[in-house]
């Protein structure tokens, strides 16, 4: 029998009903199947962010209305859900978007040196214009009231929690078909402002997203020369922090 049963009725705050229909809840797990385990692992190793391979064909509803279920899926401390999702397919928005970018990155730019600024500037790093519809996911920080469950030491929890539901939302889309870039060069109260999201309201992606047809086999800063995939045995440490050289 499910522990919770034995838990019914104990507390005076808590209702005796309610532990016993938490049991009703529970379903089997276990691994998955060995054809859908590969997919999701087909999905982890080949989700890429995408700059500039976006096809300009709009993306139907319900095809958005599943990446939206993907992301409003994800963990989130306290179940706080604390995002929301601007979607922005109008061009004058992304133009004015695209400006906030365009000045950012000139900044950017300015503070690499030498050769890797040069490198700098040859790299694409958005596809505001380019793919038909972008997400902006923000993270609520006053959602579910001023103390949440689990966040009580971290604040910054929240932030982490929107990231969840930004990855689930990227695999979803491999898995589609759809292809996803990540921008975050800009001011976030350019980006604000154009939107008009509220002060206490973070702004943690400005999402890219359309069709693809080609996607780059590796992450494309490693395939333009500007930084290669760590070897994974050097970050896996046992037991405690060991040293390791700078990376
Ligand atoms: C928090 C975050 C912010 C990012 N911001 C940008 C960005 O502003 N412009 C860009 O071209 N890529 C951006 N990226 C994408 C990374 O450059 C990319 O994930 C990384 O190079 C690895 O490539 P992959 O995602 O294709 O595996 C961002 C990714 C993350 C997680």
């Amino acid at each position: 029998m499910p522990v919770f049963e034995n838990l019914a009725g104990t507390s005076p705050s808590s209702p005796a009903k309610a532990p016993a229909q938490t049991a009703d809840h529970l379903v089997a797990a276990g691994a998955f199947a060995e054809e859908e385990r590969n997919a999701v692992y087909r999905a982890i190793e080949t989700r890429r962010d995408v700059r500039d391979q976006f096809r300009p064909d709009p993306l139907p509803d319900d095809l958005v209305r599943r990446l939206l279920e993907a992301a409003h899926s994800a963990p989130s401390v306290g179940f706080m859900q604390p995002w929301n999702f601007i979607l922005v397919r109008q061009s004058q928005t992304r133009e004015r978007v695209w400006q906030a970018f365009h000045q950012a990155n000139e900044e950017a730019c300015a503070m690499f040196e030498g050769d890797r600024r040069a490198q700098y500037q040859r790299l694409k790093l958005e596809g505001i214009r380019k793919a038909p519809l972008s997400i902006c996911i923000t993270c609520d920080t006053k959602r579910g009231g001023p103390v949440v469950l689990g966040r009580t030491h971290n604040p910054d929890t929240d932030v982490y929690s929107t990231v969840c539901a930004v990855q689930n939302l990227w695999l979803a889309a491999r898995a589609e078909g759809v292809g996803v870039g990540w921008v975050s060069i800009f001011h976030e109260d350019a980006i604000k402002s154009i939107l008009g999201i509220p002060e206490h309201v973070k702004i943690v992606a400005w999402l890219c997203i359309g069709y693809v047809d080609e996607l780059y086999d590796m992450p494309e800063l490693a395939v333009k020369g500007w930084r290669d995939r760590l070897p994974l045995d050097k970050l896996v440490f046992e037991e405690g922090w060991q040293d390791c050289d700078d990376m």
